[in-house]
C-alpha cells in the first residue's frame, strides 16, 4: 500500500538559526516542497533587513533543496512604509501576545492598540498569523482567546486571519463562522491529550504550547482534519531544543516532529479511512489559502515500518524509539 502526495507544505516550523537552522533545515526539505517559517528568533526577526538576512542564512542551510520559506515577520507596531517594504518578501506577519511562549516578550500586550496596523495589512493584503492564547490557566487559554478573533475577524472583514495550532473544538467551530479565519493544527494535536504530557509520568518531548486539551478537542480536530476541512493546514509547530533544554526543570516549550509528521499522518489517515483526503490536508488547502505555488515534489509513503530515531543530533522527536507502520520512500 502506497501514497503519493504532491508538493507538502509545513504551514508552521521553527527553523531557529546557527547549528540549529542547519540540522533542522533539510530534514524539513526532504519531505517538504515549503513551509512557514517563524520569526520568534532573538532579537526577533522584526525588520526587512533582519528578514532578509534570515532568508539567506535558510538559503545557506537548505544548500539548493527544493524546498519555498515563506518568510514571516514579527508582529510589532509597523509603519506603513515598513510594511509596503515588507510585503514581497513576506507571507505574513505573526502575532505573539507578549509572553505567551518561546521568544515572545516583545509581543503584543493590548490588542486594540494595535487596531491601526492592522488595518493597513488588510489594505495591503498581508496575512496576520496568530499565536493565539490569553494569559489565562493553562487549559482555558486558547478557548479565551476566541474573543479575540471574534474581534479582529468581525472589525477587519478583509484581513485573513490564520490561528495558528488550534488545539480546541471551540477554535474548530470558529472556522465555520467567519469567512476571513483559517487555522492550522499539528500532528501531535491530532494525537495526544494532556494525558500523555502529564496523565501518567511526564513527558517533556510532548511538553508544547498551546498544551494539548481534552479526548474531546483532540476529537473535533481529527474529524477536521481527517475531512480536510477547506479552512484546516497542516502545520506542524516542530519546534526544537536540544535535549538538555527540554529534560530539566524549567523544559522549553516545543515538539519536534519535522521529519516524522507525515508517516504519522499517513496512519492516521490511513486507520481512519481517510488517505483519500491527504493530498488537500497537506497541501491543497495551504495554496488556495495563501495563494502559492510551491515547487513540485512528489513525495511516496508506503505502509512499511519505520522506527523514529531517538535523536537528531541533539534534539529528541515526538515518540522517539517507537515504531510507527508507514514510511517516506522517497
Ligand atoms: O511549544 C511551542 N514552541 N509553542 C510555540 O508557540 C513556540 C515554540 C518554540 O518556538 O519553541
Ligand atoms: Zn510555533
Amino acid at each position: 500500500m502506497t501514497i503519493t502526495l504532491s508538493s507538502p507544505l509545513d504551514m508552521h516550523i521553527h527553523f531557529r538559526q546557527d547549528a540549529m537552522l542547519d540540522l533542522v533545515a533539510p530534514l524539513s526539505a526532504l519531505h517538504f516542497a515549503g513551509g512557514v517559517i517563524m520569526p520568534n528568533l532573538i532579537p526577533p526577526v522584526n525588520s526587512v533587513d533582519r528578514l532578509l538576512w534570515y532568508r539567506g542564512e535558510i538559503d545557506r542551510a537548505l544548500a539548493g533543496a527544493a524546498f519555498e520559506p515563506y518568510m514571516t515577520l514579527f508582529f510589532r507596531d509597523y509603519s506603513e512604509e515598513e510594511l509596503i517594504a515588507a510585503k514581497p518578501h513576506i507571507i505574513g506577519i505573526k502575532l505573539y501576545p507578549a509572553g505567551a511562549t518561546t521568544n515572545s516578550d516583545s509581543g503584543v500586550r493590548e490588542i486594540t492598540a494595535m487596531n491601526h496596523v492592522f488595518a493597513m495589512m488588510e489594505h495591503h493584503g498581508i496575512p496576520l498569523l496568530v499565536h493565539g492564547e490569553t494569559h489565562g490557566f493553562v487549559m482555558d487559554r486558547e478557548r479565551e482567546f476566541c474573543e479575540v478573533y471574534r474581534y479582529l475577524a468581525t472589525t477587519f472583514p478583509r484581513l485573513q486571519i490564520t490561528m495558528e495550532h488550534i488545539t480546541t473544538a471551540d477554535a474548530v467551530s470558529l472556522l465555520d463562522e467567519f469567512e476571513n479565519l483559517r487555522a492550522t493544527v499539528t500532528p501531535h494535536h491530532l494525537m495526544i491529550t494532556l494525558d500523555d504530557v502529564v496523565g501518567g509520568l511526564m513527558n517533556p518531548h510532548l511538553f508544547c504550547k498551546p498544551i494539548a486539551k481534552r479526548p474531546e478537542d483532540r476529537e473535533a480536530l481529527l474529524q477536521a482534519a481527517l475531512r480536510a476541512h477547506p479552512k484546516l493546514m497542516l502545520g506542524s509547530d516542530s519546534a526544537p531544543h536540544p535535549l538538555d533544554k527540554k529534560e530539566c526543570p524549567g523544559c522549553a516549550a516545543g515538539v519536534f516532529t519535522a521529519p516524522i509528521q507525515l508517516p504519522l499522518l499517513a496512519d492516521l489517515f490511513d486507520r481512519h479511512d481517510s488517505l483519500h483526503n491527504l493530498q488537500a490536508f497537506v497541501s491543497d488547502n495551504a495554496r488556495r489559502l495563501y495563494g502559492v505555488q510551491p515547487p513540485e515534489r512528489i513525495v511516496t509513503l508506503e505502509r512499511s515500518p519505520m522506527t523514529i530515531p531517538d535523536s537528531y543530533g541533539p534534539v529528541v522527536p515526538m515518540w522517539a524509539g517507537r515504531t510507527i507502520p508507514w514510511s517516506v520512500v522517497s
